[in-house]
This record gives structure tokens, C-alpha cells and sequence, in this order.
């Protein structure tokens, strides 16, 4: 970081001939010293001027606070893992309910329920029967495409459709009906808008993002914001109905490189503030309230406990005055961190840790300990509170009494309101994409016999992607989606209207032969980790093999894409006569049919209006782009399309599965990297013939050949990982087809004192580990020993093959001390190990 911020004193000297322009990129740090800033970040205006009144009130809470007290404010609880009791016991700031959460763990629970259990927590924050300060705490909720977790809410589009419309006016709408909803149950806050600007669509939260491109994504921030909250500055802001808005992942959440969940961007401050910064500059100019730390790092350092990018420039330079949340334990990946001890997050900037696990207790005591020893400064304390009690304050909770007594609280009729279920209608309207209109198919007439078909067709857990009632989206029915309309619903209400036929087939078979086919297929759905993929093939066999049946048979055949970002389809569309992206359209499928068909008269009913709000490839290997429409394309029906067959190479090579592949080979072979982790998350990649880490040291050694291998010494101080990573995927599921192992050649110095894990990993949350303590034990002392481990035994205990990030690691707390050489990946292997 210092070499950046000396680059950006000289660029700024050299370039800008001025003092005046050199003082534009100082930020102050805590001291007022003044912080160079490594790229020209804009001077924000608008948003909200602090009020003296509300600043001396905040000062004399904060005089009679204890530090107790302050310290509650800084945690965020999990409605599993919290009671109210807690509430009042720890004085907490706030709780959060994490996707697929419910009060009781109730799927169904009611409008009620919410607001019976918003109303326990705050009168637990304002309870002072212990004499301390009433604070009343907020609630947050993932509201990110309507109030998702919650039965019967209006689900609009996800973002990435919502960027196809192009629309700012709809977004605001679309903010203001959400806030409604989430106010409707007694919540105060909603963790959205996503400001990701997502550059590689393999990762799995694409389509939180409204677009690639950062002009689309700044339009939208502002209006998401005042839709959310209110317009600033006017009587409507945090009135009835309006809830706290979150600009999230701060930042690059969406530059990681290879589009790995919680990854690494590496790029430098010009591109971190040309792409993926000004998204927040009109949320922040909107008054965004609170702003979420991302996962993922910059640069290889944690955004959670990135100083200079949290408080030198969001803070101090961009004048952001809310606060800033963690994101689900994402404090316990900096380095030195744990979930439960993280006075490095706070110091950065971090005002307020979102603690999910049970655990939060101890996170609160180690915090405690850390206020009053000065490890965390009380200056820097005080500041993490105040920015707390302010937007509580602006958002008027001191005030507006108790939940169930706030605007909307109770009233189940806000919920998928017929006024909120048009406008996500009108959202789905606008957002779809016309790929392909071959001689003129749409729109449809409706007095037609109509074959709907596909998994997507009358499938509303499908058509609502991830975070829809469970945070994966997975395991619903339709009727967990109360009002809402399938897109085959839709498509028979105009159907039959107008004396057509509609015939739902999910396989596609019929008795008498349709005048036109729909087949709605897609991805189903996934939300963060689980959606990462390793290349932008679709895999659609089965739906390739229908739409090529139905063309067989002379019928034409409209395909509806379900999905979350752009992938592959090229045989499909080619094996379509028209071709309609539609997204994750929500809950009002019916939005579909009023622009594929003819008003009953005959004439247009509704054009399209969806523009790519991503780049859509030409095959499915992203390392190699190829554009087939680009950014911005969208047939509509005064358009005439002339595209005719598109080509067919995915530009993916089959996974072998034959041929040896090296890993390490006395050195980490491309695009392996040697890496090791100590047990407080400090990383180091091994390079020079000795690294230490605490409790874990590596060696070059030599077996063959000078330096060939490496002996790798464990000290029993806490777990420690060494082994090889990328940052791509690569797919092995060849291997694993071809009866394959993961082998490496090791010798035992020292058997091991605890169990050791050998282990193959797919990102967070995604790996699978198996035990080789035995096989080291029983080997002799000095001697090399080639051990297997069958891919069948990684793959059934959870790693997925086809998108590995790491193919070997080695983890222990014990002490162990071992040789390690020639780590590989072989077909056809006879192994001596059992899986189990
Ligand atoms: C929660 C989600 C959360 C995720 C993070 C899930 O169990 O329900 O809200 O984002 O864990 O790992
Ligand atoms: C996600 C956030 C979300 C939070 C709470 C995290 O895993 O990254 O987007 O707001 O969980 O559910």
C-alpha cells in the first residue's frame, strides 16, 4: 500500500500542476494526517449534512453509555443463534436474519410472527430495568429482490434483469414497494442494492449484480437507494414504509479474478475506482445508510480489514457517514482474526460485525477486553457507535415506537399487494432479451393450440432463482409462493382468453400436435459459493434434445432462457426460432406472455425493451472471449433479424482423464501455487527455500534433485494448511470418470501427534478432507512412500470435480513433520484406500 500511495503523490504532482488538484486526492487519517490517495476519488456532493442537534444528542448517549453497552452496539446476531433475552442482556446493536431464516425456524411464519418478534427484540433494546441506555436495535433482512424470505412477498426480477431495463424510474419503484413489504413485517433494514459490477460470469452472483458495466449500475444505485429509504432531503425520507438501505460488497465484490466467491481482486486503484466504484458514489450522494464490507480482497488483502479503503477512502474522502457491517463472519478471514476475536476489523473501519454463530458471545467478550485494554482505541470505539446511533437516529427508531406501532407494521395486505405484483410485472416486461426472431415467430397470436414445455415452464421456485424463501432458492414448491404466477399461468391466461389452447407438457410430448411450442429451461437455483462454475457451458442436453424433436416435427419452437447470467446456448438458439432471455423473472411470470403475444385485436401488446446488461459469449471458455451480442443488444419488433446459424465450438477442451497431470514437480506447475496458512489466517506463498509461519515451517529439500521437494514441519500451534492453489478452476472430472487418484510421494521425519487431513477444495464451504494420519504412521521413517487417494472418496464427500480450486492440501493442528514430492493426478488407479 505505501508504494501505491507514493505512486498517486507523484502522478498527482506531476499531473495536476496544482496544489488545489494534488488536495482533491488527500483523505485525513483519524490523527487529521493527511492520507495520500492512490487514484483521483471524486469529491461527492448531496447526500446528508450532519445535524448539530442529532450529533450533541449522540453525545450525550454516548457519555452515558457503558462500555458494555457500546460494545453491544458493535454486534450483529443471527435470529438462530439470538434471543431477546440476549438483546437485553448484551445490549445489542442488531440482529439479522440470515437467507432462509424465519422467526420459530418457520418456513410459513406470518406477518405476525415477524413483527411479534421485531417487537420482542426492540422492547429488549429499550428495556432499562438494569439502569442502562434504551437503544433500539435494528433488524436487517436480505429484501435483495423483493422481501425474499418472507411467504407470499412480491419477488421481482433479480438485479441482472432489472439492468436489462434500463429503467432508473422502475428501480425506485421497485425500491419503494420493497421497503413497503419489508416494513409491512417490523424490519427496519434490507443488506441491498448489490453495486457489484460483475467482470467474469462464472461467478455465481452474477445475477445480484445490474450489470457489467459501471454506468448502468451507478444509474441504478442512487434510485435503489431513494427508493429503499426515501429521496434525501424531502419529508418522504425514512418516513412510513421506508427501511435502511446497505451498498453492497464494498469493493469489487465483483472483480475477483476468475469470478471466485470471496476471492482476490488484483488490479490497481485506477480500474478498482473506474469499474467498480461508482456505484457507490450515487448511492452514498442518495444517502445510503449503511455500506457491507465484501468477502473478497483487493490486492490480497481482506476487504474487512482494509484501513485504507474503508476509512481513508469511503470515510474520510468520500464522507460516508453511516456505518459499515460486516458480512457474515468475514472478519474471521483477516489475518491475526478469528470469529470470535477481531480488533484488526474494527480498527480498520469496520463499525458493526455481523456475527451468525452462537459463538457471538465470546466474539463480544474479546471485543469488551479489547475496548478496555485500548487494543481497539476508545476514539475509534466511540466513532463505530456514533456512526450507529446516527443512522438509527435518522431513521427515526427513537422515535417511532415500537415495531408493530410503525407505518405498514401488520398489515398483510402490503405484502404482494396487487400494486407491488404490476409493478415487478412491468419489471418483467422490460427486462426480457430478444435473442432471435427467425421470419417474424413473435409475438404470438393467442387463438392458437400452444405447447408449453420444459422444467422452467410452470416452475415458480425455478423462474425465482437463489435467495427466494431459502437462501439457495432450492427446495420449494409452488405452493410456497402464495399469489404468484408460473410463466405457463401466464402463458394460458393469454391463451385461453382469446379461445386458444394452452397444453402444459413438461417433456414436451403431446397428443394433438401444437401450432407452436414454448419451452421454458434454464439453470436452476443457486446463490453465492454453490453458483460458482468453471466455464459458461450451459449443459443443457436434455433441452437441446427437445427443442430438436419439436423442430423435427415441423413445429416452431419459442425458447424462454431461465437464467443468472449469460452462458453458452449457441446450440440451443440455433435450434430455436425464437430465442427470449428471461432471466430470474420473480414471482409475475405472467409478464412473459403480455410481450410474446398479440393483444387479442391482433396488434402488438408490448414491444420489447430489454437491453444485455452483459457481453454474451460465443463459447463457453472465458479465458478466450468471444462476443455473439454484445453489451446492449435486444431485438424488438420493428427490428428484423438476419442472424443466421451461429457457430457451434464451445472453445472448451474435452477434460482428458488420460494422460498423468503434474502438480508439483519439484516445483508448483501453472497454474498451481505452493501455498501455506497459519492458524490466524496469515497466507504466504512459498517461494524462497524457507517460509515460517506460525507453527508451520517449509523447507526446500532434495530427494532426486537439488531442491525437488519440500519438508513440511507442523508445531502443534493451532491448524495450519500448506498445499497448491489457483486462482482458476480446472476440471478434472475426467479423472474421476476414468477411475482416477489424487497420488503424491511423502516421507515421514516425524509421525504425526494429531490427525492429519489431506484434502481437495472447490472455494469456501466447498471441499472435501480425508484422514491419512494412519497411512503416515505407518510408514517407515525415512523412506519414500507414494500414497492415493481415489477421486471417488473426494467427490462423495462433497468436492465437485469439474471446478477445482485447490487439488491438494495438507491440514493438521497436531505436529507432524514431512517430505512431500511429485503430487499428481493419475487415471486408472488401483488405491489402497477405502473411502469412508
Ligand atoms: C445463511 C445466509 C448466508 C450464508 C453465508 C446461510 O446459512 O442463511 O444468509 O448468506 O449462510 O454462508
Ligand atoms: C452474503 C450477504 C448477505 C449476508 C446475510 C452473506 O453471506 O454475502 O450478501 O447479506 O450473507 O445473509
Amino acid at each position: 500500500m505505501k508504494k501505491r500511495i507514493l505512486q498517486g503523490v507523484i502522478s498527482c504532482l506531476v499531473a495536476a500542476g496544482g496544489i488545489a488538484a494534488c488536495s482533491e486526492k488527500v483523505a485525513q487519517d483519524k490523527n487529521d494526517n493527511p492520507v495520500r490517495l492512490g487514484a483521483d476519488w471524486p469529491t461527492l456532493h448531496g447526500g446528508l449534512v450532519q445535524d448539530a442537534d442529532m450529533e450533541a444528542k449522540i453525545d450525550r448517549l454516548l457519555e452515558k453509555m457503558t462500555l458494555e453497552e457500546k460494545v453491544g452496539q458493535l454486534i450483529q446476531a443471527e435470529l438462530r443463534a439470538v434471543t431477546p433475552q440476549d438483546v437485553r442482556d448484551y445490549h445489542l446493536g442488531s440482529v439479522l436474519n440470515g437467507g432462509g431464516s424465519f422467526p420459530n425456524n418457520n418456513k410459513y411464519a406470518t406477518v405476525d410472527d415477524w413483527v411479534a418478534l421485531a417487537d420482542a427484540f426492540y422492547h429488549a433494546s429499550m428495556d432499562t430495568s438494569d439502569g442502562g441506555v434504551p437503544i433500539p436495535i435494528i433488524w436487517g433482512t436480505d429484501a435483495v429482490h423483493g422481501h425474499n424470505n418472507v411467504i407470499g412477498a412480491t419477488l421481482f426480477p433479480h438485479n441482472i434483469a432489472l439492468g436489462a431495463t434500463r429503467n432508473p424510474d422502475l428501480i425506485r419503484k421497485v425500491g419503494a414497494a420493497t421497503a413497503a413489504e419489508v416494513a409491512a413485517t417490523g424490519i427496519d433494514w434490507s443488506f441491498a442494492p448489490t453495486l457489484a459490477v460483475v467482470q467474469d460470469d462464472r461467478w455465481g452472483r452474477t445475477y445480484e449484480s445490474y450489470s457489467e458495466n459501471p454506468e448502468v449500475v451507478a444509474s441504478y444505485a442512487g434510485p435503489m437507494v431513494e427508493g429503499l429509504q426515501g429521496k434525501v432531503r424531502t419529508d418522504e425520507f425514512f418516513a412510513g414504509g421506508h427501511v435502511i438501505a446497505t451498498a453492497k460488497h464494498y469493493i469489487a465484490d465483483g472483480g475477483t479474478t476468475g469470478g471466485i466467491d470471496r476471492g482476490d481482486a488484483q488490479f490497481g486503484e485506477e480500474e478498482l475506482l473506474k469499474i467498480h466504484a461508482p456505484g457507490y458514489f450515487t448511492a452514498i450522494e442518495a444517502g445510503v445508510q449503511t455500506v457491507m464490507a465484501s468477502f473478497s480482497s483487493w490486492q490480497g488483502e481482506k476487504m474487512h480489514g482494509h484501513k485504507y479503503l474503508l476509512t481513508d477512502v469511503l470515510k474520510n474522502h468520500l464522507g460516508f457517514d453511516g456505518f459499515v457491517v460486516g458480512d457474515w463472519n468475514g472478519h474471521a478471514f483477516v489475518e491475526g482474526c478469528s470469529t470470535v476475536s477481531c480488533p484488526q476489523a474494527i480498527n480498520a473501519g469496520l463499525d458493526m460485525f455481523m456475527a451468525p454463530d452462537p459463538n457471538w458471545k465470546t466474539l463480544y467478550a474479546n471485543t469488551l477486553a479489547q475496548a478496555k485494554d485500548g487494543t481497539i482505541p476508545a476514539s475509534r470505539l466511540n466513532d463505530a457507535v456514533r456512526r450507529i446511533l446516527r443512522v438509527k437516529m435518522r431513521a427515526g427508531l427513537f422515535e417511532k415506537g415500537a415495531p408493530s406501532e410503525r407505518a405498514l407494521a401488520g398489515d398483510e395486505s402490503v405484502i404482494g399487494s396487487p400494486e407491488h405484483r404490476a409493478i415487478a410485472r412491468q419489471a418483467v416486461r422490460e427486462s426480457l432479451v430478444l435473442l432471435k426472431n427467425r421470419d417474424g415467430l413473435l409475438p404470438l397470436a393467442r387463438n392458437q393450440r400452444v405447447l408449453v414445455a420444459g422444467d422452467g415452464a410452470d416452475n415458480i421456485g425455478k423462474q425465482a432463482g437463489g435467495w427466494s424463501i431459502s437462501w439457495q432458492g432450492t427446495g420449494n414448491q409452488n405452493s410456497d409462493f402464495p399469489g404468484a404466477t408460473s410463466i405457463y399461468a401466464g402463458i394460458a391466461e393469454a391463451v385461453e382468453s382469446a379461445g386458444g389452447e394452452a397444453i402444459l407438457s413438461v417433456d414436451g410430448s403431446f397428443t394433438q400436435k401444437p401450432d407452436v411450442a414454448i419451452v421454458v429451461f434454464g439453470e436452476d437455483p443457486y446463490a453465492e459459493m454453490q453458483g460458482d462454475i468453471a466455464n459458461l457451458d450451459y449443459r443443457g442436453d436434455p433441452d437441446l434434445a427437445l427443442l430438436k424433436k419439436l423442430r423435427s416435427q415441423n413445429i416452431p419452437v419459442v425458447s424462454l432462457f431461465i437464467t443468472g447470467r449469460p452462458l453458452w446456448v449457441n446450440p440451443e438458439i440455433n435450434a430455436s426460432d425464437a430465442f427470449v432471455v428471461i432471466w430470474h423473472p420473480g414471482s409475475e411470470g405472467a409478464g412473459v406472455a403480455d410481450v410474446i403475444f398479440r393483444r387479442a385485436d391482433g396488434e402488438v401488446n408490448y414491444d420489447f425493451a430489454g437491453r444485455l446488461p452483459f457481453t454474451w459469449p460465443q463459447t463457453a471458455n472465458p479465458e478466450n472471449p468471444k462476443v455473439q451480442y454484445a453489451f446492449d443488444f435486444g431485438l424488438n419488433y420493428s427490428t428484423q433479424d438476419v442472424a443466421g446459424l451461429l457457430p457451434e465450438e464451445s472453445g472448451l477442451s474435452e477434460p482428458s482423464g488420460e494422460e498423468e497431470l503434474q502438480l508439483f514437480a519439484g516445483r508448483a506447475l501453472a497454474p498451481w501455487k505452493l501455498e501455506a496458512l497459519d492458524s490466524s489466517n496469515r497466507s504466504s506463498t512459498i517461494t524462497d527455500s524457507v517460509t515460517e509461519l506460525n507453527g508451520l515451517r517449509v523447507q526446500m529439500v532434495d530427494r532426486h534433485v537439488q531442491g525437488d521437494s519440500r519438508r513440511l514441519q507442523w508445531g502443534g500451534k493451532g491448524s495450519a494448511t500448506v498445499g497448491l492453489f489457483a486462482n482458476q478452476r480446472t476440471d478434472l472430472s475426467g479423472y474421476l470418470q476414468s477411475n482416477g487418484a489424487l497420488l503424491f510421494d511423502v516421507k515421514v521425519e516425524r509421525a504425526p501427534s494429531d490427525e492429519v487431513r489431506v484434502g481437495m477444495s472447490c472455494g469456501t464451504d466447498c471441499r472435501a478432507e480425508l484422514p491419512v494420519t494412519g497411512l503416515l504412521q505407518a510408514t517407515e521413517p525415512g523412506e519414500w512412500k507414494t500414497i492415493s487417494i481415489p477421486l471417488q472418496c473426494l467427490a462423495e464427500k462433497g468436492a465437485r470435480m469439474d471446478m477445482v480450486l485447490s487439488p491438494f492440501y495438507m491440514t493438521t493442528a497436531g505436529e507432524v513433520d514431512v517430505s512431500v514430492n511429485s503430487v499428481r493426478v493419475s487415471a486408472n488407479v488401483e488405491s489402497d484406500m477405502h473411502c469412508g
